[in-house]
């Protein structure tokens, strides 16, 4: 069983972690959020420089909590890509600077591999095949996990991310950053039925999502309903928006897992953490007797233990990286 120390910088998240397979020993997440919500999203120069402040203590706390020796960690897995170039590139450089001095084998892990393998972590029972819904700030996707590193896309959107989708309207409706949380604490006290909303369909592919269309209905309704700047029903407004996303992502996941025969789904990533998608999920997979997973938020958001559990997959397959690898903003799982 590998161990192996992790790093994961792509976006406004420092982490490092160490885990032993599929055992998380220790996992420290140093979050910028509250710096980037004074401009309302994640600004890359910010990010990159505060990056270079917290790796360094991020990866000595990882290190001293997991109680393991140099001599006892058998690689350095890292994030490469897709991500912000600035962001992603402070950890590959941590990550090449302690593969070097420890005599290390580096392991280049894709972030939305990461992703999907928090789901591992969160059921050491787990084994593949199963369906994967990935949604968070930069990502939508229903992916088919056939094997361990055997991966298939099956829907993505086509536009926005899920995530997005959930900032930009909840900018639209003067709600703070990150607008997941927010939509999700004010939709509790609103009327889901209160308006309806497309579900961004596209024709003939029926596991892909657009939410761009989405976004501007909401946006013509808070038109229509203030035209002079009237008082909004915004609870209501975010119980109708977030309803609608919940059903379609559901609606598409559950559609994926019966015409593939898959028993399993699992949710990972930022939105995963809804309250209203989580209970759609759930309830739609009972009926049709379909396993539902849910990692808990601290594995769902961006974290080193997910990127060292693939890591871990990796090296037991004797796939390692030249210390020439670069970073890339995107690349195709
Ligand atoms: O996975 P994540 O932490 O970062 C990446 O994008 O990789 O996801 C962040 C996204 C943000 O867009 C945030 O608004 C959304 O996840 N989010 C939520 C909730 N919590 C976080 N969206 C809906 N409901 C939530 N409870
Ligand atoms: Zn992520």
């Amino acid at each position: 069983m590998p161990t192996i120390l992790a790093i994961e910088s792509s976006c406004d998240e420092t982490a490092a972690a160490v885990v032993c397979d599929r055992q998380i020993l220790s996992s420290v997440v140093s979050s910028q959020i509250k710096t980037h919500a004074l401009y309302g999203g994640v600004v890359p120069e910010i990010a990159a420089r505060q990056h270079v402040e917290t790796i360094n203590p991020a990866i000595a706390q990882a290190y001293r909590e997991s109680g393991k020796t140099w001599a006892e960690i058998d690689g350095i897995a890292v994030t490469t890509a897709p991500g912000l170039i600035g962001s992603l590139m402070i950890g590959v450089t941590a990550a090449k600077t302690l593969a070097m001095l420890h005599r290390k084998p580096l392991i280049a892990v894709h972030h939305l591999e990461g992703h999907i393998c928090s789901a591992l972590l969160a059921e050491p029972t787990l084994e593949p095949p199963f369906l994967c819904l990935l949604v968070s700030g930069g990502h939508s996707s229903i992916i088919l996990v056939k094997d361990y590193t055997d991966y298939r896309v099956m829907g993505k959107t086509r536009d926005d991310a899920a995530g997005e989708a959930f900032d930009k309207v909840a900018r639209l409706l003067g709600l703070g950053y990150p607008g997941g949380p927010a939509i999700d604490q004010i939709a509790k006290m609103g009327d889901a039925k209160a308006y309806k909303l497309p579900q961004g369909r596209i024709p003939d592919f029926p596991y892909d999502s657009s939410f761009s269309g989405l976004k501007t209905a909401v946006l013509r309704l808070t038109q229509k309903l203030s035209p002079n700047g009237e008082a909004l029903p915004i609870a209501d407004i975010a119980a109708s928006f977030q309803e609608t996303v919940a059903i379609a992502l559901a609606n598409r996941t559950i559609k994926c897992a019966i015409e593939h025969h898959l028993s399993t789904i699992v949710a990972v990533g930022g939105v995963a953490a809804n309250s209203a998608l989580r209970s759609r999920l759930l309830a739609s997979a009972e009926e049709h007797h379909i396993r539902a997973i849910f990692p808990p938020l601290s594995l769902c958001t961006d974290n080193a233990a997910m990127i060292g559990c693939a890591g871990a997959i990796h090296f037991a397959r004797g796939e390692t990286s030249s210390m020439s690898i670069a970073t890339r903003s995107r690349l195709n799982l």
